[in-house]
């Protein structure tokens, strides 16, 4: 699922996002690939998020001094497109022939997807046989026409050639999930500004959705109910989390009230995803994102839902070798999109 597809073993990972740039490139044929160069720059808040990109000049020097620092000789990029600028769902279509079903995807388009499908670029993929019997089911990706061109000028303006762009969401599959793992697993990236919440079995996502909750906001609730600056109150957060024995449980006060938002947002899709497939119960739940890292985070998801909560590994599917391994098990927790389009096969 992306918009272009290249072709090209040449290229590397970008995962544009609001706190910083990551760039993976892997190496090697078959399907587990060996961890080449990586690397992360933090981009200044005034560059914007990553998904409006306000300072085109600071991005650009960052990018340049990312692929600089990295060593990373490839000028083919597989790009991500951030969940706020994307939109995904997942409907049941008869079984047709492939060149029917394309006809029929694009025609109805303007029924499935929110944008004008004359201004977006709309691209799909059968990922099985829908619980309807006779049925398949069918996952719609779109993005917004002048979102596509103005990310390609952006990364281009780099001296780089974009061979793909990716959802978030399918990237971030592609990396942490197990390839073999066939029982539903639920996998959660808190990033910045956003959560990316994805339930995937037999290897595909089956339900895909971006929820607006991320360090940001939890950073601002903290901010405002203790009083006191921005940066100390992400300090705070990064530090305390959940913990209700610690500084006598202000700031687990201060933030469930966000906490909470999104354990909603689990719930509602936990339970959609009951309905939707029956019996399958959800095998685990695997989370990641810089702000997954909030301490007692897993273990409040755990206790909620009664379901096992793993710390995602962003290098699972990847083979890293000795000398990288402590490193790259560092920055974990914000490196799996960047690994995940790193991967694509194409
Ligand atoms: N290099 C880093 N050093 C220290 N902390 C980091 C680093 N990268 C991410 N973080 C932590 O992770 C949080 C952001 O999470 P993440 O990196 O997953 O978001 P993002 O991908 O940049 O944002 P989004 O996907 O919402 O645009 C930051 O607030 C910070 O706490
Ligand atoms: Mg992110």
């Amino acid at each position: 699922m992306a918009f272009f597809s290249g072709g090209r073993s040449d290229f590397f990972g970008l995962d544009i996002g609001t706190f910083g740039l990551r760039a993976v490139q892997l190496k090697g044929p078959g399907p587990i690939k060996t961890l080449d160069r990586y690397g992360e720059i933090t981009l200044d808040s005034t560059v914007g998020t990553g998904y409006d990109v306000v300072d085109k000049q600071g991005f650009t020097q960052a990018l340049q001094r990312l692929v600089k620092q990295t060593g990373i000789t490839a000028k083919n990029v597989a790009v991500n497109i951030p969940s706020q600028r994307v939109f995904t769902t997942i409907i049941d279509l008869p079984k047709m022939l492939p060149a029917e079903l394309d006809k029929t995807i694009h025609y109805q388009a303007g029924s499935y997807i929110p944008t004008p499908p004359d201004k977006s670029k709309v691209d799909f993929a059968v990922i099985g046989n829908s619980p309807q019997a006779g049925k398949v089911e069918v996952l719609i990706t779109s993005a917004p026409n002048d979102f596509i061109e103005s990310r390609l000028a952006l990364v281009e303006a780099a001296g780089l050639n974009v061979i793909a762009m990716e959802p978030d969401n399918m990237a971030l599959a592609r990396a942490i999930v197990a390839a073999d793992a066939t029982l539903p697993q639920l996998v959660l990236d808190v990033g910045s500004v956003s959560a990316d919440l994805i339930i995937s079995f037999g290897g595909t996502p089956h339900l895909v959705r971006a929820i607006p909750t991320g360090m940001q906001n939890i950073a601002r609730a903290a901010s405002q109910n203790l009083g006191v600056d921005a940066r100390q109150a992400q300090q705070y957060v990064l530090k305390f989390g959940l913990g209700k024995d610690k500084l006598e449980g202000r700031v687990y006060a201060a933030i469930i009230g966000v906490i909470d938002g999104l354990a909603g947002e689990i719930e509602k899709s936990i339970k959609f995803f009951a309905e939707r497939y029956g019996n399958t119960k959800l095998d685990r739940i695997i989370v990641t994102g810089g702000a997954s890292t909030l301490p007692e985070l897993p273990l409040y998801i755990a206790n909620k839902f009664g379901i096992n909560v793993e710390i995602g590994n962003a290098w699972r599917n990847v083979n890293v070798p000795p000398p990288q391994q402590n490193q790259t098990m560092v920055v974990s927790s914000h490196f799996a999109v960047a690994v995940g389009l790193a991967g694509r096969m194409e």
